[in-house]
């Protein structure tokens, strides 16, 4: 099967519509957005539209207790903070003390940094601690970290899991990279090992959605059996 041609523009315009319609202006993640450009941070945060619809997911879910790998400056971090009760929590996973800093900051402003705890590390190291110390279950994951290590962060999550946990992952389609005849690097051969052990592994029921943004991209949802 070859790559079709994608029409990039109509994707935007596209994304665009749906923003106008569904998706507020929000001074907390535009300030967001700018503070980590401005600091430097690559510009891979989540789509508002993706911020949106990962909000409602995590509301719709009842999420008390949510786990995140990949805090880059907290955009998508705010968007779940802000689906949490008062007395919610949200442990959010990151490598780069320099991204973990500007995150704090944009948490803070937002509001709800009294509700995230980041934790700098490699997170396949820090979810072994989280398992190694019996730490309570989470209600709600979201992986958005390095790509080749994703399946080995859904072993780590089913065990920091309960029945009914919610398993987000993104980046799984990436501008159909998945659909190429031979995998174009390694991310791409991570991500479709991950498509593939949440499609199959019996612990778990998912599905894959197209996510629009100037690209193609796509975000999973399981649910934990
Ligand atoms: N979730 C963010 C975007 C995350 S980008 C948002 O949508 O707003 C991916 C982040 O994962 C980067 O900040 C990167 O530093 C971090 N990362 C990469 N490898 C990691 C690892 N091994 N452990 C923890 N974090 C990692
Ligand atoms: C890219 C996008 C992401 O959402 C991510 O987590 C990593 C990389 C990218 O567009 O390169
Ligand atoms: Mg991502």
């Amino acid at each position: 099967m070859g790559m079709q041609p994608v029409n990039e523009d109509l994707l935007e315009q596209i994304d665009a519509y749906i923003d106008e319609l569904f998706v507020p202006p929000d001074t907390a993640l535009e300030q967001n957005l700018k503070d980590a450009d401005a600091a430097g941070l690559p510009a891979i945060a989540i789509s508002p539209a993706q911020g949106r619809l990962m909000y409602l997911l995590a509301k719709m879910s009842g999420a008390r207790r949510i786990l995140e790998v990949g805090t880059l400056g907290g955009y998508s971090t705010t968007c779940l903070a802000r689906a949490l009760p008062a007395d919610g929590k949200l442990v959010t996973l990151e490598l780069k003390p320099e991204h973990a800093v500007v995150a704090r900051k944009n948490l803070d402003r937002a509001g709800v940094g009294g509700l995230v705890e980041i934790r700098v590390g490699r997170a396949g190291d820090l979810m072994d601690k989280m398992i190694g110390a019996g730490e309570a279950a989470f209600d709600f994951v979201f992986i958005d970290a390095d790509k080749p290590a994703y399946v080995g962060y859904l072993k780590q999550i089913l065990q920091l899991s309960h029945s009914g946990t919610i398993i987000i992952g993104d980046n799984l389609i990436r501008h159909a990279d998945v659909v190429a005849a031979v995998a174009p690097d390694e991310l791409a051969v991570g991500v479709k090992a991950y498509n593939k052990m949440i499609a199959t592994d019996p612990r778990l029921e998912s599905i894959l959605l197209p996510i629009l943004k100037d690209k193609i991209d796509g975000m999973s949802i399981s649910r934990v059996k």
